[in-house]
């Protein structure tokens, strides 16, 4: 079997984790130009702006990147009584900051998933498809493998590991606990998985035939060197590359993410309606203390868009969903390639390096 530099065709086994909001086309292509690799984020996003993203990161780069998808199908167990409590809620909150407020009916919603986009990623012939929230379907596996191109799952747990090994995909990105952003479990009616990297990797490398990339609180060497001691045969690393100059947070929230410690994150369902990672605000505070029923993913995430895209140009932390990971804290300002460059220095100079 081929490692994973072989798998994807990259020169080091770093990969830039797909975050929607912050990764850019131009994030992505300086991670593959150095020669890691960039994940593209358009989970959710319509096909015309998925198009538009993906032109734009080959027009910076020739070398293999990742296109990152929602592989979750959409919830209907939604209750109006709960989305009309929320949007109750919520007006007194866009009243405050004086923006204009509309009623959705429940017809009124519309949700994007991976079955609106496979087919720009199979004409685009994209080298690299990488899964979160859910199992892929193995004809679209299939699919995508017949052109060539990778497949990426990714797991929370040994059981969703398995799942996505028995579907055929190349690879598995192991999230942990100490992970930004969304959770990607997506085994319905369980409890959350809320499993650290160092019990998960080297748990799901056991269970697994492919090959393993570890994702969570990763930043340097050091913890680089850990996930590779426990079985990873890849990094993949989100929060670090947040404060770079090419990420599309705004400055406070990477000012918030500088200042942060250990333990300035908390799980929250409170802006999307899926479990997530993020630095803890008043939005979050002010919905746990609420006692209102948060509607499921995506309802949620719909239902905050003009609140946190409000707060984003604006500058309003309080109200936008600051995803992070527990090592947040070590984030650093500086272009990206010199980011994936430091990182690459830092490892390449120990005595004995793992790559
Ligand atoms: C701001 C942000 C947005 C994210 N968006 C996505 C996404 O669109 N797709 C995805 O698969 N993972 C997403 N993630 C999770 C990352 O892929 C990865 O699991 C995580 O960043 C690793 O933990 P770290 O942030 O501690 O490095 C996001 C993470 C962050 C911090």
């Amino acid at each position: 079997m081929k490692n994973l530099n072989g798998l994807l065709n990259i020169s080091y086994p770093i990969i830039q984790a797909p975050m929607l909001g912050v990764t850019t086309p131009s994030m992505v292509a300086a991670v593959s130009n150095s020669g890691g690799l960039g994940s593209l984020p358009v989970g959710g996003l319509s096909p015309e702006k998925t198009i538009t993203l993906i032109r734009e990161t080959k027009a910076r780069t020739n070398r293999p990147f990742a296109v990152n998808l929602f592989a979750h199908s959409v919830e209907t167990r939604v209750s109006e009584e709960d989305l009309r409590k929320m949007e109750n809620y919520l007006r007194k909150l866009q009243e405050k900051y004086r923006l204009p407020f509309q009623h959705k009916a429940l017809s009124d919603y519309h949700f994007y998933n991976h079955l609106d986009q496979i087919d720009i990623l199979l004409d685009e012939n994209i080298p690299v498809v990488s899964f979160t929230f859910g199992l892929p379907e193995t004809q679209i596996i299939e699919q995508l493998k017949e052109q060539g191109i990778k497949v990426i799952g990714t797991a929370t747990s040994v059981k969703e590991a398995k799942l996505l090994d028995h579907a055929g995909v190349d690879a598995i990105t192991a999230q942990g606990i100490e992970a930004g952003g969304h959770r990607g479990s997506f085994i319905p009616g369980e409890p959350l998985p809320q499993v650290g990297l160092i019990s998960l990797v080297p748990q799901i490398v056991d269970a697994v035939t492919v090959p393993v990339i570890a994702a969570g609180g990763l930043f340097d060497h050091r913890t680089i060197r850990a996930a590779f001691a426990l079985g990873a045969e890849g990094a993949q690393l989100g929060s670090y590359f947040i404060a770079a100059e090419e990420s599309e947070a705004n400055e406070g929230y990477k000012e918030c993410l500088l200042h942060s410690n250990d333990t300035s994150t908390e799980l929250t369902r409170a802006f999307s309606g899926k479990w997530a990672r993020g630095i803890r605000n008043s939005f979050m505070e002010e919905m746990n203390n609420s006692a209102l029923n948060i509607p499921y993913y995506t309802y949620q995430n719909s239902l905050t868009t003009a609140l946190r895209a409000y707060g984003k140009s604006n500058g309003i932390n309080d109200i936008i969903s600051m995803w992070a990971g527990q090592s947040a804290s070590q984030s650093k300002r500086g272009s990206t390639e010199n980011l994936f460059r430091e990182l690459i220095a830092q490892i390449q100079n120990q005595s004995n390096p793992i790559f």
